[in-house]
């Protein structure tokens, strides 16, 4: 499908107004019919574990015709195109990217290859995913290392960019190796300014040898194809993330991006079947779902002819909609910030905790989440595939709850 496809209109391509005016022209209700949701199902979860669009499917089955046509045809073709098509949406090098099934894979091999001396240690923040930090302390306990784990803000609906650079600034000794931040946080929906954690990591650098340089580490999972900014230039040396989350490509596929001047540091885990590159070489070998990686591509295109900054904006536009009613709500309060947010937001309303909020909602088929973290706050995605009327219901839903 064309992107003029997407576009309302008479003859599909008249640029004509739509609710969204951050998004003339795109008929997001075409985008929608190419998924295959429950149409009694309002998905606000829909970040959690991708849904594939029509394209991405064909794409999968396609791959699966050839692989089981000859199973020896490993089409090393196909992952050199996966390694332009998520280069290019990245503004990266197609060397720079390893593919890895998931985030959790992708920053495992990372800390886990990283040349770390039992005198470092890895620094985190209290908001980085579990899975995260776990994959910090396994990689640290190996070589005797600790991991340090920060508090980067008092309050998340209050945090700033200048509160955080400066507590990061402060966290940092001559003995950090590794900075772990997260760009769209699913504790509290903080989208991080990766480039100002950037600015003061590279300050901390000034003079330092390459065994002891300290290097940025970005779990993306929830800005990849939420936000529109070029992941390998945030200032970041090394981008992780799931492309099966926003992005919508095939369940199981990930990538890691390492900025090519320090792709020395960080030392293979596993034996890789691919020798594209020195970054490539990340990736975890053996024989996979090839038909799913290499559909990534396709969940690539489909972004790229939406355009980013469409997706974007459409996303935004709805989560600052549902932000904004749930702030009307008395006694409710809206946990991300609203200067530095993407399109996950985490709140609470009087009379239910977040996992009450959640079976509740279930009960009238609106599907949110929760925070797996200490406070399991409510938590809602916006997708491109929300509509501004799943928005509103729901916000009257949880005021009629909270009464
Ligand atoms: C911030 C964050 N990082 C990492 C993960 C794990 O992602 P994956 O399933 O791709 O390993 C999640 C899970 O949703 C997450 O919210």
């Amino acid at each position: 499908m064309e992107r003029r496809d997407f576009l309302v209109g008479a003859g599909l391509l008249a640029i004509a107004p739509t609710a969204s005016a951050a998004a003339p022209g795109l008929d997001w209700g075409a985008v929608r019919r190419e998924f295959r949701l429950d149409p009694a199902l309002t998905n606000l979860g829909l970040f959690y574990l991708a849904s594939n669009p029509r394209e991405v499917r064909d794409a999968v089955e396609e791959f699966q015709r050839r692989l089981d046509a000859n199973s020896h045809d490993l089409m090393p073709e196909e992952a050199q195109k996966v390694a332009e098509a998520l280069g290019q949406y990245v503004g990266g090098a197609a060397d720079d990217i390893a593919f890895v099934p998931n985030t959790t894979m992708g920053l495992s091999i990372v800390y886990g290859g990283l040349k770390l001396r039992p005198d470092q240690e890895l620094l985190l923040s209290d908001q980085d995913h579990a899975w995260h930090q776990q994959a910090a302390r396994l990689a640290a306990g190996r070589v005797g290392a600790k991991v340090r784990v920060g508090t980067l803000y008092e309050s998340s609906a209050k945090a700033t960019e200048d509160e955080i650079a400066t507590r990061l600034r402060n966290s940092i000794t001559p003995q950090t190796r590794a900075v772990g931040i997260t760009w769209v946080q699913s504790s509290t929906g903080l989208r991080m300014p990766v480039r100002a954690c950037a600015s003061v990591v590279a300050e901390a650098n000034r003079g330092r040898k390459s065994e002891d340089r300290c290097l940025l580490v970005v779990d993306g999972v929830h800005g990849l194809a939420a936000v529109d900014d070029d992941a390998a230039r945030l200032g970041a040396d090394v981008f992780v993330a799931g492309t099966h989350k926003w992005l919508f490509g095939p369940r199981g596929t990930g990538m890691v991006w390492v900025n090519p001047e320090v792709n020395g540091e960080i030392a293979p885990m596993l034996p890789s079947l691919s020798d594209r590159s020195t970054t490539a070489l990340l990736g975890p070998g053996g024989f996979h779902a090839f038909e799913q990686y290499f559909a990534v591509a396709a969940a690539v295109r489909f972004h790229q002819r939406l355009g980013r900054p469409q997706v974007a904006a459409r996303i935004a536009e709805l989560s600052a909609r549902f932000a904004a009613g749930i702030a009307e709500i008395p006694g409710a309060v809206v946990h991300t910030p609203t200067s530095l947010s993407a399109g996950l937001v985490c709140f609470d309303v009087p009379g239910s905790t977040g996992p009450e909020l959640v079976q509740r909602l279930a009960d009238k088929n609106i599907q949110i989440t929760t925070a797996a973290y200490r406070i399991p706050y409510a938590r809602i995605g916006t997708s491109i595939l929300n509509t501004p009327e799943e928005i509103d219901r729901t916000v009257r839903e949880i005021s009629a709850l909270a009464r």
